[in-house]
């Protein structure tokens, strides 16, 4: 690990799920801990980047020397993503990609009737920022249960991104909640498999690949 590869470095991280209201009382919302986010998080800020680390509900403290922001919804999360772009925008949170289309403002009754809940597409916020005048360089998860690499390599072009961390979630040992995980990163010249290590351990490698290709761009 190299120390202080990215010093003064302005970098943000999403992390994290997001929740969708229903009602006041419900929400979609999925399995991410945020312990992904939060380890690169802490690995940037310990290489010396300036870090925004943009949350959704996590039952997380944030690290030290982290600027958090703490958002509930993907167009919060859009919102602050976009107020704090800086020259790195690592995109681990779990977004919604669907939100209901209105959130009831009181507490739905239940009744004898089924119900049904329309969903409408939440934005894109990797998307966004990569196709942003002023596009950082833009690194995205993958979180796949089958195909995984080709899926990744799907989402690496369709989003333009610099590079995407394709994640097998079928395993529970590695990706949602778990302590471990195991990946592979891929670049428009390149991958690398990073194989299963803590989530601290594994951040440290992939905030070091993110610095170098990162230098490897602008030297370009
Ligand atoms: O939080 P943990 O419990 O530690 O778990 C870590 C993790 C499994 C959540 C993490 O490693 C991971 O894989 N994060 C990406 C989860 C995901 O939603 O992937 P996706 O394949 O659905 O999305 C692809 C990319 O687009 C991601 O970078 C995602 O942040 C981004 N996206 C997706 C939808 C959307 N509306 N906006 C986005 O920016």
């Amino acid at each position: 690990f190299q120390t202080r590869c990215l010093d003064g470095i302005k970098l943000t991280i999403t992390a994290g799920p997001t929740r969708e209201a229903i009602d006041p009382v419900r929400y979609i919302s999925n399995h991410s801990s945020g312990k992904m986010g939060y380890a690169l998080a802490e690995a940037a800020a310990d290489a010396g980047a300036q870090v925004t680390l943009i949350s959704g509900p996590c039952n997380l403290s944030a690290p030290e020397r982290v600027n958090c922001v703490n958002v509930v919804s993907a167009e919060d999360m859009l919102t602050a993503s976009l107020n704090h772009l800086g020259e790195i925008f690592i995109a681990c949170a779990a977004v919604a990609d669907y939100r209901p289309v209105a959130a009831a403002d009181q507490k739905i009754k239940k009744s004898q009737a089924s119900m049904s809940i329309e969903l409408v597409r939440n934005p894109d916020i990797v998307s966004t920022v990569a196709s942003h005048a002023q596009r950082p360089f833009t690194v995205g998860f993958a979180a796949e249960t089958q195909d995984v690499l080709h899926y990744a390599k799907d989402k690496l072009q369709r989003k333009n991104l610099d590079m995407i961390i394709a994640n097998d979630v079928s395993n529970s040992e590695i990706g949602f909640n778990a302590d471990q995980n195991a990946v592979t990163a891929i670049w428009p010249k390149g991958e690398t498999s990073l194989p299963q290590a803590s989530k601290t351990q594994l951040a440290r490698q992939l905030i070091a690949l993110i610095a170098e290709q990162y230098i490897n761009k602008g030297a370009s």
